[in-house]
């Protein structure tokens, strides 16, 4: 999809299709003012006629309305004027683009991202809405041997009262791409996505991208002695493959930021096999190391000035005659020893040899990234991810980050209190910590392999796809973790400003989400 910026009056603008935001009760923002006085109030007569209501998500379609240029105009309600804020915002563009889709408009104009929401700038308003353009146009027809008709629509502009706005733009349209990749891989079931096909698709994304990559084999993982990752891959006829990005955008002596993601490409459980219903959605337990993919090629394409590692083990979990048995204990590459007590929870024990096998980077801050645990599901439901963190600062960043980007992540307690539950008579550590508070022993598991860097773990198990009738990926948390690089580059920049910047601007950016401080380069 093509994405611009149009600056001129909205009444005069050329376009298939121009998108006007309206509140509840005839209140008309700046650009649905001007077109509504060129088009001889044909506007504020549809709302007196009782055809449009303003109710947020609500549209109406106005054709060949005389004075003003646009072919089209769609109205969209906002609701109400003061209760304007980031889910109304982000309705209206969805709604908008959707009915959109269903008119004959190759191209469109959104004048909604010239509304201020909150506190938020202009840049802000823009990435939203053109990563919710690529969410209202993503589709996975792959499959199908009749492929639904290509959308219509080629062409989406957005006015803006910024004069930066092409760079947000640019971060927008950067965080859709990411997104539609994670989507990409993650949508693509098991018999197709497996361990071979990512690690192929890592060299895709490396070409394309100007990334290294490395594909480390069974051989070379058993020479590393990941015991914990191979005992999970043993039960399967897929091979494994540990996947290594290395994006060089920053300085050679800066410590890289290491992005770890499992790759699970399909949970049966092992011989703790899972329940028949819903088994399918298994294939999404590559989420993680598909948001890995997803936010290097956004990093990639936005240049950002930073060392960014990703790493992915990638796996299945099968049962068979060589799978790995509850009871079973084995050696990790840290040296610790693991009693698998359940062949199901399996994640940790991928990520744990992931983890340690990240130590070799001398990372910033590690973030692992994993549907690890359906006990997240029932703390968060689909809203946020869980977080945890064995550095404050580090969860205080990524929280303003999903806040930002409206990929929102809440904190749980990763206390040692909860270590207690990982005891084993027979090793280090059991692989599962009973009943209650999952998604934090699953932590506390990960928690024994992280102690030599800064790190958080952000289990997506809720957010990254959806079940049932709208099944499907949702690209979460590609624009968390996109946001998070951004506010670190950015966080760079202002070592330079402060000494030609007045003081007060500088003290805004530093109430921004990250501690302004971290800048390393002077
Ligand atoms: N991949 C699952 C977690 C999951 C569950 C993701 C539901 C998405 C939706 C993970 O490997 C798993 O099976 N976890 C177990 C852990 C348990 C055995 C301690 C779980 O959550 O039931
Ligand atoms: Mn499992
Ligand atoms: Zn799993």
């Amino acid at each position: 999809m093509e994405f611009s910026i149009k600056n001129q009056a909205p009444e005069q603008l050329k376009t298939d299709c121009l998108v006007l935001g309206i509140y509840e009760n005839g209140v008309l923002p700046a650009a649905a003012k001007a077109v509504d006085k060129a088009g001889k109030q044909a506007i504020s007569q549809a709302i007196k006629r009782g055809d449009f209501s303003g109710k947020s998500g609500s549209t109406l379609l106005l054709a060949n309305v005389a004075g003003v240029t646009a072919a089209r105009l769609l109205l969209v309600g906002l609701g109400k004027q003061d209760e304007l804020n980031e889910r109304t915002y982000r309705s209206a563009v969805t709604a908008a683009l959707k009915a959109v889709l269903d008119t004959g408009s190759s191209d469109v104009t959104l004048t909604l991202t010239e509304l201020s929401v909150k506190q938020y700038d202009a840049a802000w308003h823009l990435r939203q809405a053109a990563s919710l353009a690529g969410d209202a146009l993503y589709r996975f027809d792959k499959l199908k041997s009749k492929k639904e008709a290509a959308p219509k629509l080629k062409k989406i502009a957005f006015t803006s009262p910024d004069s930066s706005a092409a760079a947000a733009l640019k971060e927008g349209s950067a965080i859709a791409a990411g997104q539609a990749l994670m989507k990409d891989l993650a949508n693509l079931p098991a018999n197709y996505c497996t361990p071979t096909y990512l690690a192929k698709q890592a060299q895709v994304l490396g070409k394309e991208a100007g990334l290294k990559v490395d594909i480390l084999e069974k051989a070379d993982m058993k020479k590393l002695g990941m015991g914990s990752l191979l005992s999970v891959a043993q039960g399967s006829v897929e091979p494994p493959k540990f996947i290594v990005f290395k994006y060089n955008g920053g300085a050679k002596s800066e410590k890289p930021i290491v992005l770890v993601g499992k790759g699970i490409t399909f949970d049966t459980g092992g011989i703790s096999l899972k329940p028949g219903a819903d088994m399918d959605e298994m294939k999404y337990d590559m989420s993680g190391a598909a948001s890995v993919f997803g936010t290097l090629k956004a990093a990639a394409q936005m240049k950002l000035p930073l060392n960014i590692i990703g790493i992915i083990a990638a796996t299945e979990n099968m049962p068979s005659g060589s799978a790995v048995k509850p009871g079973d204990v084995v050696t990790s590459m840290s040296g610790q020893t693991i009693e698998i007590l359940n062949t199901d929870a399996e994640g940790r024990l991928i990520l744990c040899d992931a983890l340690t096998y990240a130590e070799r980077f001398d990372p910033e801050v590690v973030v692992d990234i994993a549907t690890l645990t359906g006990a997240c599901v029932v703390a968060l439901g689909n809203v946020a991810s869980g977080l945890l963190a064995n550095d404050d600062a580090l969860a205080a960043e990524l929280l303003a980050a999903g806040q930002q980007s409206h990929d929102r992540a809440w904190q749980l307690p990763l206390w040692d209190d909860y270590q207690e539950l990982l005891k084993s008579p027979f090793a280090d550590m059991a692989n599962i910590g009973g009943r209650w508070g999952g998604t934090i022993t699953a932590a506390c598991f990960l928690a024994r392999f992280t102690k030599k860097f800064k790190w958080a773990h952000l289990d997506i198990a809720g957010t990254s796809y959806r079940g049932n009738a709208t099944k499907g990926s949702t690209g979460r948390p590609v624009p968390l973790l996109t946001q998070f690089l951004l506010n670190r580059a950015q966080a760079k920049k202002p070592a330079k400003a402060v000494k030609t910047a007045p003081v007060a601007p500088v003290t805004k950016k530093a109430a921004t989400p990250r501690p302004a401080a971290r800048s390393r380069k002077a």
